[in-house]
């Protein structure tokens, strides 16, 4: 039997961590069970940063960006005597219970956490990335590939009206999934993302193929994590081997991780919200909440952190088509 649970917020924030943290003290308190908020991830957790949380906590924070309860990432969490310290924390609380909403390092730590002292812990897909195996998407990404995509479309007005080349560089530490319909849908020319080799020099041999066709403005979508380095370094070699070419470099950065969430997001979060707090209930542990195929599913830690959800390859030849 769950009495008391407690969520937290771990690594980088995501749009619709608020509508998963609302979804988790709602359900909590549906079903009767105290609920605790950790502030900023396991960094507060090692510090007895706990506080108690009510449906009114959670009012009005649906459509907000960011995470009510903070995040951070800790490294003291990663040794033994860091979690010890944790886990007395939570034991002072009488916690039974954690939903830990983040990436593959928050579930790293969660997994260890739970081999070693034994409280049950149901993760949340929370990142930006949507590099978590376990789930379509992860809880933020829509925002952000929108995000992203606005900024492209005001970069393209730019860069046709001056006749320019644009590298773009997307967030996605170890993937492309942000990349590729941000490719897609700002019309790109090329994009490079770490799960496909594509060297610099073939990204020379399609620009110049273009200029050749006087195609008068490009876009490069480059994902911070390519194996051929950022954008800035890729841009910087292709002007040397076409110096004609009048090229920029935009990196979108960190706003791709602010703003309020889109509707696919708020519903996404609330949903594993609910999920998280009902798979506790019903004796679920060391496992990730996640929607595949329009269902819900609930997939070991070390299946999402150590299997790699693969990019459909066929959209990279859609973005050779598309901008023939
Ligand atoms: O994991 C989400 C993410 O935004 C990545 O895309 C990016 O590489 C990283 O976090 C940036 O982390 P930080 O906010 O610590 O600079």
């Amino acid at each position: 039997m769950m009495k008391r649970i407690a969520v937290f917020t771990s690594g980088g924030d995501s749009p619709g961590m608020n509508a998963c943290i609302r979804a988790v003290v709602r359900t909590a308190v549906y079903h009767g069970i105290e609920v605790y908020g950790i502030m900023r991830g396991y960094k507060g957790m090692i510090k007895g940063e706990i506080v108690k949380l009510d449906s009114a906590s959670v009012s009005n924070t649906v459509q907000k960006g960011g995470t009510l309860l903070k995040s951070a990432r800790s490294q003291t969490f990663m040794t033994k005597e860091g979690r010890q310290q944790a886990f007395d924390q939570l034991s002072n609380h009488k916690i039974d219970g954690l939903v830990a909403i983040g990436g593959n390092g928050t579930f790293t730590g969660a997994m260890l956490f739970e081999q070693e002292f034994g409280i049950p812990t149901v993760g949340a897909p929370g990142t930006i990335d949507n590099d978590l195996y376990g789930t379509d998407y992860t809880i933020g990404y829509d925002t952000a590939v929108n995000t992203a995509l606005e900024a492209i479309d005001k970069i393209r007005d730019t860069a046709d009206s001056h006749d320019r080349c644009f590298f773009i560089e997307v967030m996605g530490r170890d993937s492309g999934y942000i990349a590729i319909p941000c490719a897609i849908g700002g019309g790109a020319e090329i994009v490079m993302i770490p799960e496909t080799q594509m060297s610099t020099e073939a990204v020379i041999d399609t620009l110049r193929t273009g200029w050749k066709r006087s195609k008068t403005s490009f876009i490069v979508i480059v994902a911070e994590g390519d194996e051929e380095n950022n954008a800035t370094t890729v841009a910087a070699k292709v002007k040397e081997a076409i110096p004609e070419l009048d090229t920029r470099v935009t990196i979108i950065g960190h706003v791709q991780r602010g703003g309020s969430p889109t509707a696919a997001d708020r519903l996404l979060g609330s949903q594993i919200g609910i999920a998280a707090v009902e798979g506790l209930m019903n004796g679920m542990h060391n496992v990730m909440a996640g929607i595949v195929d329009r269902k819900l599913v609930y997939t070991p830690f070390h299946e999402t952190i150590y299997k790699k959800k693969l990019i459909n390859q066929s959209f990279m030849r859609m973005v050779e088509i598309l901008s023939v």
